[in-house]
């Protein structure tokens, strides 16, 4: 699907500016994440790898941490900025799913100067239908 003018560009613009920010020396494979909270607020993560690789800590996780250090505890919408669109690894689908019961997710395909291609809109129910929960 190409972006069209219904498309939410100014969050899907802080995803892409954040991910010009990502520390991905090992993997090169650059992620930005942008989180909208239940008051509008956005918060934005990319990723931050590590010589030792396990350490890596995900674009998702870390708006996340960003938006619940600011105090919101319920996310709305996400999107994430990947060269090709690719969705969210199974980890940080489950700490979406803390902080929402269901979740508009854009993911949005950069060329290789990271400008935006196209966006495909899906859910997070769509994404992880069976999960874990507590509640
Ligand atoms: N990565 C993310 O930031 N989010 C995901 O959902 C999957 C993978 C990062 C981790 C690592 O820095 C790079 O992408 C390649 O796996």
């Amino acid at each position: 699907m190409a972006l069209d003018p219904s498309d939410p560009i100014e969050f899907i613009n802080a995803a892409l500016a954040v991910r010009m920010r990502a520390h991905a020396p090992y993997s090169k494979f650059l992620v930005g994440a942008a989180v909208k909270a239940d008051d509008g607020t956005i918060y934005v993560g990319c990723n931050v790898e590590n010589a030792s690789y396990g350490l890596t800590i995900c674009a998702e996780r870390n708006a996340i941490a960003q938006m619940v250090a600011a105090g919101r505890k319920r996310a709305v919408e996400v999107a994430i900025t990947t060269m090709g669109g690719h969705a969210p690894c199974g980890a940080c689908r489950q700490v979406l799913a803390e902080f929402a019961s269901d979740l508009v997710i854009w993911l949005v395909d950069v060329d290789s100067s990271g400008k935006p291609l196209s966006a495909a809109r899906t859910t997070l129910n769509e994404l992880l239908p069976m999960r874990f929960d507590l509640a």
